[in-house]
């Protein structure tokens, strides 16, 4: 499996790091200064690249996306903070026939952690005296507030039928890779659930099962639907 990574930061690295455990070479590695405006995304730079995995900023995802599906590169998308333009890139890839694996958060046990935000908030609905909260603390450096995961947990709680207020809060601070939580509160008691990553390896493994997978398919998919089918 030969990789482009796009994006060479904190998560390209890491990528690249356990690429060979997963059957990866890394061929061709793009960051903000050899790929301004995009220039060596083209053809023969991606000759011979089955994937691409773009781990780099809210602000330059979309483009890239665009482009690949455009060379007809298979892409792995982990980056944060475009997701409200999901419609429109879902639309092009799949007028492009190409292949798009996005997730804000490709750590299994965060997958797990939204299946049991889901069902934990099915039953919810029918408890008034509870009211929920959703919070995430992440290191200073990150970009985007609310993470991308908490937007999809609280989207969770949502397919899980909870149509009540959710209280929203983020904090950015230190080192931390990323902590969210979802609770629940009564007079009487408390329920949280929590998520904890103890660093970028979970997201980067993730990252490179989905890598693995998109061999010889076509469409959009969010982590979660290969994880649990
Ligand atoms: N889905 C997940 O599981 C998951 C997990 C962790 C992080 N994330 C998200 O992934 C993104 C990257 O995280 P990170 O920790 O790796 O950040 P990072 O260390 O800041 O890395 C971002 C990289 O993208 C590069 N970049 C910027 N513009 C580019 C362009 N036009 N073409 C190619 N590369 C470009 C930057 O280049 P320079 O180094 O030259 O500036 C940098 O190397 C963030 O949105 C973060 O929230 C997602």
């Amino acid at each position: 499996m030969k990789i482009a990574l796009v994006g060479y930061g904190k998560m390209g690295k890491m990528i690249e790091s356990l690429a060979h455990e997963y059957g990866g070479e890394v061929v061709l590695r793009l960051d903000e200064f050899n790929n301004a405006d995009q220039v060596m995304m083209t053809p023969e730079h991606f000759a011979d690249v089955d994937v691409a995995i773009e781990f780099t900023t809210p602000h330059t995802a979309v483009g890239n996306i665009l482009k690949l599906a455009e060379l007809g590169v298979p892409t792995v998308v982990g980056t944060t903070g475009w997701l409200d333009e999901l419609p429109r890139v879902e639309a092009f890839v799949q007028e492009k026939a190409g292949t798009l694996v996005w997730s804000p958060n490709f750590s299994i046990g965060v997958n797990l952690f939204f299946a049991a935000v889901k069902q934990l908030s099915a039953r919810m609905e029918d408890f008034p005296e509870y009211g929920a909260w959703a919070w995430e603390i992440h290191h200073s450096a990150k970009k985007d507030a609310p993470s991308g995961t908490l937007k999809m947990a609280v989207e969770q709680m949502r397919r899980g039928g909870y149509t009540r207020e959710v209280s929203e809060s983020s904090n950015r601070a230190g080192a931390v890779p990323g902590t969210h939580e979802i609770g629940f509160d009564t007079a009487a008691d408390t329920i949280t659930l929590r998520h904890t990553a103890r660093s970028r390896e979970g997201f980067a493994r993730g990252a490179l099962k989905a890598a693995q997978w998109v061999k010889g398919k076509t469409g959009v998919y969010e982590f979660g639907e290969i994880l649990f089918g």
